[in-house]
């Protein structure tokens, strides 16, 4: 477990005293979800009686997660996998040109086709085989403190349902095209998946302040962010490789590309709702990491 002796003088955490088993999980039954009756109103099916009818079904068997531990497989139809093959094809194309080699191969490497929509019980699995992380399903939008603090568990909360067909390009709340396309693969790379712990840890011991930077560098990493990969830029954030929109904003002229800088991110105030006018592109995930566990042992130590 992840709790230390007050009389070791080690951090809080390494790399080292982070291995993590099924039999850690917290036995959460309720979970603290996001008001989302505003983004209701802004969602595409939310006058749609049969779209919110089949949501309402996938999130019931995600919600199932949680009291048993097993993920169930959604047995998508016809429709649902037509929405996928046209956003993933389309995707596709762009990953070509603005994703790293490494995101590419690890899409492959974890069964994700454009041709199917893939089940969160087969990625789990060959994703547990290569950096020991998990998925969780979830049937909705949590709030920001309980999804961050899940990764200190190595495992990432991810819904199952899919966009509505009206909108193939858009969807206001995370669904299966988001999480597998966008965030799934990226938890291959070690570095990453350490990554994504340490800022699961911050969570946890972080006053209501820091939470809001961890949530900046949340944001302009793991959803908006970018790296360098042979003298080119790539992209590797969720929001970005799973939205054409935002993959093709990030390489124009209206964005501001800048280096890394942590002190600079967590303090870069952003709003949802808007294309991103400065992005920010790390070295290398290696980099990222050591940056972020100096930062956060020292909330760790602080609290
Ligand atoms: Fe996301």
């Amino acid at each position: 477990m992840l709790i230390e002796s007050v009389t070791n003088p080690e951090p809080t955490f390494s790399v080292e005293n982070i291995h993590i088993s099924d039999a850690d999980l917290p036995a959460f039954t309720d979970m603290p979800f996001e008001d989302i009756e505003e983004l209701q109103l802004d969602h595409p099916g939310a006058s749609d009686e049969e779209y919110r009818e089949r949501r309402d079904h996938i999130a019931s068997l995600s919600k199932k997660f949680r009291e048993t531990g097993v993920i169930t497989d959604v047995d998508y139809t016809e429709e649902e996998q037509g929405i996928w093959r046209h956003v993933a094809g389309r995707l596709e194309e762009l990953h070509q040109k603005h994703s790293s080699p490494f995101y590419l191969k690890a899409k492959k490497d974890l069964g994700i086709s454009n041709d199917r929509i893939p089940q969160l019980s087969e990625m789990n699995r060959r994703l547990k085989e290569t950096t020991n992380f998990r998925l969780a399903p979830i049937e909705g939008l949590v709030d920001t403190r309980a999804f961050l603090s899940w990764l200190s568990w190595r495992t990432m909360l991810s819904t199952q349902y899919i966009r509505h067909h009206s909108r193939p390009e858009y969807t206001p709340e995370p669904d299966i095209i988001h999480e597998a396309i966008g965030h799934i693969p990226m938890f291959t790379n070690t570095n990453f998946a350490d990554y994504s712990q340490f800022i699961g840890h911050g969570a946890r011991v972080a006053n209501d302040k820091q939470l809001e930077e961890l949530g900046r560098l949340y944001w302009f990493t793991v959803e908006f962010g970018m790296v360098e990969h042979e003298g080119e830029i790539k992209a590797y954030g969720a929001g970005l490789l799973s939205s054409f929109g935002e993959l093709e904003h990030a390489f124009s002229d209206s964005v501001e590309r800048r280096p890394f800088d942590l002190e600079q991110v967590i303090n870069h105030e952003f709003t949802y709702s808007d294309m991103q006018p400065v992005l920010y592109v790390i070295r290398s995930y290696k980099e990222l990491k050591e940056e972020t566990r100096r930062y956060i042992e020292s909330l760790a130590s602080a609290a």
